[in-house]
């Protein structure tokens, strides 16, 4: 976890109620090189904290962590707030207001309070 929650403060991704158990990871050598998260609320899920580190990017680790994500995913209903949506289309995420009243005010308690001012909604239906 000390990995992880320093790379979260680097990256200045969700920060917020940060478990092991939500985590996978991209591991070389033994050591962890990307990781993202499943995030529970009380009626939904977000997909979230997706990162790579810089020297591992563009080598489509980040690719298989959310497809990985999305896979395991415990709901029909995938939602993520973010601010590269272009990131985010290729898996068939799309942008919309119309989301959970939790991910309603994550986005204003989390993404606007860890400079992500222009971060949006985007959901991906599994069915
Ligand atoms: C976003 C991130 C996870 C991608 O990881 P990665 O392993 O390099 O991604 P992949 O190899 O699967 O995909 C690379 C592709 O994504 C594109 N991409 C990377 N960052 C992007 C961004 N910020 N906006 C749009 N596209 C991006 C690359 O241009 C590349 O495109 P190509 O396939 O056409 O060449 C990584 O850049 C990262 O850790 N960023 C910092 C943390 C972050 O912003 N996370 C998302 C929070 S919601």
């Amino acid at each position: 976890m000390q990995i992880i929650e320093s790379c979260v403060e680097k990256f200045r991704l969700d920060n917020e109620n940060l478990k092991f158990e939500q985590f996978i990871v991209a591991e070389r050598e033994g050591s962890i090189i990307g990781f993202g998260r499943i995030k529970p609320y009380r009626h939904c899920f977000e997909l979230g904290c997706v990162a790579v580190l810089e020297a591992y990017r563009k080598r489509s680790i980040g690719n298989a962590i959310v497809k990985k994500l999305i896979k395991d995913f415990p709901s029909d209903d995938v939602w993520i707030t973010t601010d590269i949506p272009e990131y985010f289309q290729r898996f068939g995420f799309q942008s919309t207001t119309d989301a959970p009243q939790e991910i309603l005010d994550k986005i204003k308690r989390v993404c606007q309070g860890r400079q992500h001012p222009n971060a949006i909604i985007m959901l991906l239906r599994r069915k």
